[in-house]
């Protein structure tokens, strides 16, 4: 058993419940697409659902697509729409294919809003997002995944791919940030 890191105040979900989430995730998937007879394309958000997208896609045993999306997002600001920043785009056409979003955690919601309406727009024939963890509390706009790993309070959590600055994606597991880590910067 890997020690706490020092900066992690306690376990969300330690490595035998991701597992579970990852396993139970992709059964769902595979039952709901297994028939549909259209291009089945993961869409993997960057960076932090790699680790996530790459346990739920293995046990999902469909012929699939693999794509990355590397995207930033805006508040409306005075606008209500706001704007995402397309830094990483897909390799590949996914009109009138089954879409799924594999995204690491739901904030506001507004990154996942956006782009789900893009990829519609670019003639997918549909666009469901499946999200490790989800802080419902926090929505600003009404999104709703369609699978849900965990949902968790309204905590910075960092490891499994989720950083803070660019640290921590690497640990095997999700945690709560310390407050000091943040409050001394
Ligand atoms: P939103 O739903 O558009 O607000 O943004 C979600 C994105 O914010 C995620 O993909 C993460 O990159 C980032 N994020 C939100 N909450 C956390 C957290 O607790 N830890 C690490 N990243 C987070
Ligand atoms: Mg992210």
């Amino acid at each position: 058993m890997q020690q706490l890191h020092p900066d992690v105040e306690r376990i969300l979900a330690d490595e035998k419940q991701i597992d579970e989430i990852t396993t139970r995730l992709a059964k769902t998937i595979t039952k709901d697409y297994q028939n549909s007879g259209r291009d089945l394309v993961f869409v993997v958000i960057l960076k932090g659902s790699i680790f996530f997208a790459t346990d739920l896609i293995r046990k999902v045993p469909l012929d699939c697509n693999i794509e990355f999306m590397k995207v930033s997002s805006y508040g409306a600001g005075t606008t209500t729409s706001g704007f995402i920043q397309v830094h990483v785009d897909l390799k590949r056409d996914v009109k009138d294919a089954d879409v799924i979003l594999v995204e690491d955690i739901i904030d506001s919601g507004r990154t996942l809003e956006k782009l789900s309406h893009l990829l519609a727009n670019r003639g997918a024939h549909s666009v469901k997002c499946c999200t490790l963890l989800d802080k419902p509390e926090r929505r600003q706009v009404p999104l709703k995944a369609d699978y849900t790993g965990m949902e968790i309070p309204d905590e910075f959590v960092v490891g499994y791919g989720l950083d803070y600055n660019e640290r921590y994606r690497n640990l095997p597991y999700v945690g709560i940030l310390k407050r000091s880590v943040y409050a001394s910067e």
